[in-house]
């Protein structure tokens, strides 16, 4: 029996078992045997809820970078560690060796420390899909930095607040990126969103367009020619097992975006422990997750996780619908893909496509399918398995967050055996449990509740970054001696969990988590705006989609009501990006709210999802006239 690798299902019954039953020798010895360490730990594992304070590996002492890239240099220094496909198809992909990987991560890190850049210092980095992203991120673990990266796709505004919430020093981008056959201008993104932080001394900028962009004297330095003069051997920081590896944001359903902390032991163990084995990578698999390293999925699954096992991993900078809907399965023939991991929107939307677009590849390398980051239907599962994995490769629904580090609950497949729409076991070491309103766990089978894991695990988020308090109050008060994950989730007759959806004001659209009180701050910010309420409706496509409702001033009302749908939409994508806009806006008299005050947000969901047959009790309303005003009004194409 191995702890690490697992193989079929009684092997995972097993390991399970022994994993609850003694967690710090399990993982102890998964440790021991899979990764290389300077010194070793003096206690696998502390931790108090209360605090809550969670230590792995405590007094361990590593780098991740060794872990991922030169201990691999004497077996695998040949063979290709990342595989990038760029945008545009007559540009040819790299072929990026482990020994490459290495040079030009010591490059960078020396560029980073030459820069002034030191172990604790916060990086950001606002990169397209290109090597120099996952390079940058592995140059600031090199040298103990902590790195924050800000998916290029938010605005300038979105990326100030990331910047400054965890006053980072230096950030990297590019002059520009490409998506399909647009160019983005990410350095004019840059500069607004620097006019307001101070922290940032340096801005590295990496050339991708070729474009005019203009560079501030002193600040913006090209990256290229520093490199060109760069050491390319740079010894590895010696870092503590709990030291920070990165920061990254996260929505909260209220307030601004949260800066989960991972730290470097835990982290790296669970990444690649649950890499080996949801993806049940072996040596000469080219595995593909077409996440954005900008999101926890990138950072678990396309960096750390793979190259910790030595894996080639792809890294696609373009989108699924360029040159046409056909890229992926393109990109999947030419490299021989074995593992291809996605989202379940993309599924929706490809499958919206003629199936030619499928057929017309060679799809026979894939041997295993995996979804992540909201629930799948079943259509699109059923779609996914039969266009894409031929009815033969084993399809892995990967429930886990930003804040849980590794993927929690998911088949494991050749063991698992899989239904649709199940993200169905926990994977050995996570112990979850269903919780009541009241706080009190829901024993048994056929049974659903609020989703909270009772043990820690090792690569959970340590801390919100300069808020514990925060940290303790979204994930630790709400179930005693638990981490609360924000989800409902059902256990049926044999125990599979499938996950509902988020039980908090958290929207998942199209993959991303919005919450929705930063985006109604952003619409009252507009002056024909008095109030508003933003929920999800189910989409076909994105799987939920967002809906506003809005109160204008008197002064707004005589204002054409195209115009100001725009206007708001506007204002939604400059305070956050164009991913928060809303599908549909109603305008409205008033919301309806109860006796204290609050906004019945059950209500208005229901409005918004055309579901009024069970509108439920509206006599404890202060405004109850206000329900049939809505559902009259209702936006619903
Ligand atoms: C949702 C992404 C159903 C869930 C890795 C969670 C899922 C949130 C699944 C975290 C799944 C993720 N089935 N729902 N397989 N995977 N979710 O932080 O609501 O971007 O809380 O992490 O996505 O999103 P995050």
């Amino acid at each position: 029996m191995s702890n690490y690798h697992i193989k079929h299902l009684e092997e995972y019954f097993q390991v399970y078992r022994k994993s609850v039953r003694n967690p710090e020798s399990y993982w102890e010895e998964i440790a021991e045997e899979h990764f290389l360490w300077h010194k070793r730990w003096d206690e696998v594992l502390s931790y108090d809820f209360e605090k809550p304070e969670f230590k792995w590996f405590k007094g361990a002492k590593l780098n991740i970078t060794e872990n991922c890239i030169d201990r691999h240099l004497r077996t695998r220094g040949d063979k290709t560690a990342i595989l990038f496909e760029p945008n545009d198809t007559t540009e040819k992909a790299q072929h990026i060796s482990y020994n490459e990987l290495h040079e030009r991560v010591c490059k960078m890190a020396n560029v980073l420390k030459d820069k002034g850049v030191e172990k604790g210092d916060r990086v950001c980095i606002y990169l397209p899909m290109i090597p120099e992203l996952a390079v940058s991120v592995l140059a600031c673990a090199r040298i103990g930095a902590i790195h924050s990266v800000v998916f290029a796709g938010f605005s300038s505004k979105a990326l100030a607040t990331r910047i400054n919430d965890s006053s980072c020093k230096m950030l990297i981008t590019s002059d520009g990126s490409f998506r399909g056959n647009k160019k983005i201008d990410l350095k004019g993104i840059v500069d607004a969103a620097l006019e307001n932080c101070e922290s940032i001394e340096n801005v590295l900028v990496v050339k991708r367009i070729e474009t005019n962009i203009s560079m501030q004297n002193g600040r913006d330095i090209w990256l290229q020619p520093l490199l060109d003069n760069a050491s390319s051997s740079c010894e590895p920081e010696i870092m503590d097992a709990e030291d920070p590896l990165f920061i990254l944001y996260t929505s909260g359903s209220t307030g601004t975006p949260k800066g989960m902390v991972h730290t470097t032991a835990g982290y790296m163990v669970y990444a690649a422990f649950t890499f080996k084995n949801v993806f049940q990578y072996r040596e000469d698999d080219v595995y593909w997750c077409t996440a954005d390293i900008g999101w926890i999925t990138g950072h678990s699954y396309i960096v750390y996780g793979p190259l910790a096992n030595g894996a080639t991993t792809v890294m696609f900078e373009g989108v699924p619908s360029y040159p046409d809907y056909g890229r992926f399965w393109e990109i999947v023939e030419k490299h021989k893909v074995t593992q291809f991991y996605t989202a379940p929107t993309a599924i929706r939307a490809l499958a919206k496509e003629k199936t030619e677009y499928v057929e017309k590849y060679d799809l026979s390398s894939l041997k295993i399918l995996g979804t992540v980051g909201e629930p799948i239907n079943e259509e699109a599962w059923h779609w996914y398995d039969e266009n894409v994995g031929k009815k033969k490769c084993p399809i892995v629904d990967t429930w886990w967050q930003t804040e849980t580090g590794g993927i929690m609950i998911s088949p494991i497949p050749y063991s698992t055996p899989a239904i649709p729409t199940f993200a169905t076991l926990p994977l050995p070491g996570i112990q979850p449990a269903l919780m009541d309103e009241e706080g009190k766990e829901i024993k048994g089978n056929q049974v659903d509740g609020r989703l909270c894991i009772k043990f820690p695990w090792p690569s959970m988020a340590r801390t919100i970054w300069n808020n514990h308090q925060r940290y303790k109050e979204t994930y630790f008060s709400a179930y005693k001696g638990m981490y609360f994950t924000g989800d409902g989730a059902l256990r049926d007759s044999v125990g599979y969990y499938r996950i509902t959806g988020r039980v908090d004001d958290v929207v998942i659209v199209s993959g991303h988590n919005l919450g929705t009180a930063p985006i109604e701050d952003a619409i009252n910010e507009h002056p024909a705006v008095a109030e508003s309420a933003i929920v999800g409706y189910p989409h076909e496509i994105k799987g939920s989609a967002l809906y506003g409702y809005v109160i204008l001033k008197e002064t707004g009302e005589t204002r054409n009501q195209d115009n100001l749908r725009k206007e708001i939409n506007q204002l939604i994508s400059d305070r956050i990006g164009p991913i928060a806009k809303l599908d549909k806006i109603q305008f409205t008299s008033g919301l309806p709210k109860t006796r204290s005050g609050k906004i019945m947000r059950r209500i208005l969901r229901k409005i918004a999802s055309n579901d009024t047959s069970n509108i439920g009790d509206t006599s404890t309303l202060l405004n109850p006239e206000i329900v049939e005003e809505l559902m009259e009004n209702v936006i619903s194409s």
